[in-house]
């Protein structure tokens, strides 16, 4: 028997069970229904609806509940449509019709966004702490190479040098604005929804507030009818993980290219790698190729959920049902990357060598000897055509690009210290820059916002 038999007189087809049932993933909600059910319960004591002895076995039958589903020993009938129709049924098997008693007031509708919720202030949590873990990896590597430099890249071809240190801070740069995202999307959730009813509220004396309360919501909803309609902190969550995902499969292009033997500027640790099921010499980066594929997917949840919200009427409507999957998926999904990102980072190797002899090239350093001829007081207009004529010369004429500079009236013996390995990146001065000294004070600063986002997170 469903819940709803009473109104229909009939059982439902298997068609429409098969088709509706969502008990197969929203058993996930199970702990955050029942956290929310006693908090509901407590309510309905406060206001009079039920004695203190019905409370005390009503929240005696929930607490059986919650230890059945945790041992895995629930057992789930037919008719169980999703969670919430299980814990009802069970309560009223355990304690017999006060159990009844539990639903007062109370719809799926207000109950499943609530549940949703809840979990979703879990899960930002883990997930907020594991970009935190990443980032401090990210830190420990950039502190372990204060010299090392490679070429920096704008339209992956070779630009001029870069402190590997300052590279790898600017991904943990976007993981802090990741951070930031979470944080925010974390506040605007954190609202109880329970006591909105279906959709319009109680002519029974809830007063919603004092579940909120007992849920630890920050807030509490002002209408019932967007209490029940509302998923944007679905999407909103979506969005946050699909860019963190993003910066993931940014990142896993670049251990791609750096693991290539063209590349060869880091070399994977083998617990971290795969192999081929063929070729016996072959060491694959499927980690990076897994994120940079999930991505993908993550933006696929959320551009299907906003599909879904688009046309929806007010209030509830069961096209909503289709929240959970995407969302339970890009969760795991983050969590997973994340973990397997933070081993890989840990145990990759750079190869020093191979990173600054790409780097050393004279013409790398061309825009230093622009900037030395700006030093000089010429208009860096004309010191750009300066130097781009002498590299033009010495690519078609085959000449090394120090031997013109040399034998050039506004360069000569002076300008050549500029072409000494590694002194590229000891000359660049400003804020933020790739310079030695900026990039100390930027670790810094780095540092500064990790130990400040740590404490954000015992806030919560
Ligand atoms: N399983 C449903 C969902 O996920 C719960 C709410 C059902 N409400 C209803 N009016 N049928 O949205």
């Amino acid at each position: 028997m469903t819940l709803w038999n009473s109104r229909l007189g009939t059982d439902p087809s298997d068609a429409l069970m098969d088709f509706s049932v969502s008990i197969q993933f929203d058993k996930r909600l199970a702990k955050y229904d029942i956290e929310a059910s006693l908090a509901h319960l407590f309510g309905l004591k406060e206001v009079g609806l039920v004695e203190q002895g019905e409370f005390e076995k009503i929240s005696e039958a929930l607490k059986i509940i919650e230890e059945e589903m945790a041992a895995g020993s629930f057992d789930f009938i037919q008719t169980d449509e999703d969670i919430h129709t299980a814990i009802e049924r069970r309560t009223i098997e355990l304690v017999g019709d006060v159990g009844g008693k539990l639903h007062t007031g109370r719809s799926r509708n207000d109950q499943v966004v609530t549940a949703l919720r809840l979990l979703l202030k879990d899960e930002l949590k883990n997930i907020f702490s594991n970009i935190i873990d990443f980032n401090s990896v990210i830190l420990n590597r950039a502190k372990e190479v204060p010299d090392v430099y490679l070429p920096g890249y704008t339209h992956l071809q070779r630009a001029q040098p870069i402190l590997l240190s300052h590279h790898l801070l600017a991904h943990g740069w976007a993981f802090f604005r990741d951070l930031d995202r979470i944080w925010d999307c974390y506040l605007r959730l954190d609202c109880s929804s329970l006591g909105a009813g279906a959709l319009g509220g109680s002519t029974l004396p809830l007063d919603p507030k004092i579940v909120k309360d007992r849920l630890g919501f920050k807030n509490l909803f002002e209408n019932s009818l967007d209490a029940v309609a509302d998923r944007d902190f679905v999407a909103e969550a979506l969005f946050v993980i699909s860019m963190v995902g993003i910066h993931l499969s940014k990142m896993g292009e670049e251990i791609i290219l750096w693991t290539t033997s063209e590349f060869g500027f880091a070399t994977l640790d083998d617990r971290y790698s795969t192999g081929s099921s063929m070729l016996p010499q072959k060491k694959n980066p499927d980690i990076a190729e897994l994120a940079r594929g999930k991505s993908g997917r993550l933006i696929g949840n959320l551009t299907g959920f906003l599909a879904t919200l688009k046309s929806l009427p007010l209030a509830y409507n069961r096209d909503l049902q289709e929240d959970k999957e995407p969302l339970f998926d890009s969760i795991d999904q983050i969590k997973l990357a994340l973990s397997a990102y933070r081993g890989l980072y840990e145990t990759i190797e750079f190869h020093d060598t191979s990173m600054q002899s790409a780097a050393d090239s004279a013409y790398s350093v061309a825009i230093d000897l622009a900037e030395w001829l700006v030093k000089k007081g010429l208009p860096f207009r004309s010191a750009y055509n300066l130097v781009g004529s002498i590299v033009k010369d010495s690519i078609q004429r085959h000449v090394a690009l120090p031997e013109l500079v040399l034998a050039h009236p506004d360069l000569g013996e002076q300008a050549m210290e500029i072409f000494e390995p590694g002194s590229s990146v000891k000359r660049r001065v400003t804020h933020g820059s790739t310079g030695v000294d900026p990039v100390k004070i930027q670790i810094k600063n780095y540092e500064k916002k990790l130990n400040e986002t740590k404490k954000q997170l015992l806030k919560i």
